[in-house]
């Protein structure tokens, strides 16, 4: 066996775990063995890392028994029962799902952010919701410039956020629909193909959704202050891939466009792309299949004295999904902090 981690990937046939696994070979993760995990449907497939073909194995109680990292992306009921088994059988546990996330005993973690939370784990790392982990990219170089009072943010969310099934139904409404006939999805109440719909995920009695609320309460969490004010819209567009956000931020002291400008171009992980003249600004067909967050139409907010207002785009499949927690299990190599 070369030298290197036993790496588990759970959820390994859907959306994100492929993209964890193509991630894991891309930044040349010390990977000794790859451990492929889904459910019985997936029985007999196979993937390719690094050269080799591998099986994909069904999930069981044994499945963590020698594994070193397990990532977790197969949905919050899947991270419930197993992820406490893999950290009994010694392994860290980095979880793509919201199950864990608002733990108090469980970090929410963007490296760039707060990457020192993640000293003290106790076996399970959580992964943000896609849309919060690049928004607080952005967020943090503000917050310690000029602190943050309130943020207004209305999301423009691909359809692939919601799991391979939905890129599926995408796809064959948008055909059907061209050629003249109905198509009837499963994944989305509404049509998508040509259609925007103003609900992703559950109600919840406040009228927001759960999604809204996750965004809300998880930027709380990474930026450690819960008294930032924080409303949220969720909106599901028929986009395949990259989430887009509208984010109006109300600052402490006064930020001008051209200093917060200057903040993101120094910050870890973000592009700025902020031409406006030349129609310059980031779209997801652009910034799909992109490692960095891009920022632009970066602009003064005219109604109130300390506001900034912004367009933001992120390939949710990376850093909202499979990079970032590839990142999580290379901070925690680096820092070797373990469980
Ligand atoms: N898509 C995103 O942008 C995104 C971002 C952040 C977090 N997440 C979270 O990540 C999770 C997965 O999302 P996804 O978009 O990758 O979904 P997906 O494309 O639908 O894939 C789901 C994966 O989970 C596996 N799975 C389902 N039931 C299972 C079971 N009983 N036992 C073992 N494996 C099972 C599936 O295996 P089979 O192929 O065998 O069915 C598949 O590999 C969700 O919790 C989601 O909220 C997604």
């Amino acid at each position: 066996m070369s030298k290197g981690y036993v790496v588990a990937v759970v959820g390994a046939t859907g959306v994100v775990g492929k993209e964890m696994i193509e991630t894991l070979q891309e930044r040349k993760f010390p990977v000794a063995k790859l451990i492929p995990l889904a459910s019985e449907r997936s029985a007999g497939s196979t993937i390719d890392f690094k050269g080799n073909t591998i099986d994909v194995d069904v999930l069981n109680d044994e499945s963590f028994i020698g594994v070193d990292f397990a990532l977790f992306s197969a949905g919050g009921s899947i991270s419930e029962k197993y992820a406490p088994l893999a950290v009994k059988s010694g392994a860290v546990v980095i979880d793509n799902t919201s199950h864990f996330r608002m733990d108090n005993d469980v970090p929410l973690i963007v490296p760039e952010v707060n990457g020192d939370a993640i000293k003290g784990h106790k076996g399970i790392i959580a992964n943000p919701n896609c849309s919060t982990a690049q928004m607080v990219l952005l967020l943090k170089p503000i917050y310690d410039a000029v602190g943050i009072e309130r943020i207004v943010v209305s999301t423009y969310q691909s359809v692939s956020g919601a799991g391979k099934d939905a890129i599926q139904e995408l796809e064959s409404q948008s055909r059907a629909n061209l050629s003249g006939s109905d198509y009837q999805g499963n994944v989305f109440k509404s049509p998508i193909a040509f259609n925007v719909i103003p609900q992703i995920d559950v109600f919840l009695d406040n009228g927001y959704t759960k999604e809204e609320m996750k965004m809300i309460q998880e930027t709380q969490k990474i930026l450690r202050d819960d008294t930032i004010r924080i409303t949220a819209t969720a909106v599901r567009v028929p986009v395949f891939v990259g989430h887009s956000e509208s984010i109006n931020i109300q600052t402490k002291e006064y930020l001008s466009a051209d200093d917060a400008r200057k903040l993101f171009e120094a910050a870890p992980g973000v592009s700025v792309l902020d031409s406006p003249l030349e129609q310059e600004y980031p779209t997801p067909r652009q910034v799909a299949g992109e490692d960095n967050v891009f920022v632009g139409r970066i602009r003064n907010d005219l109604s109130i004295r300390n506001g900034i207002e912004l367009w933001c785009v992120g390939d949710n499949l990376k850093k909202g999904a499979a990079l970032n927690a590839v990142q999580i299990a290379e901070f925690l190599v680096q820092s070797r902090v373990t469980a």
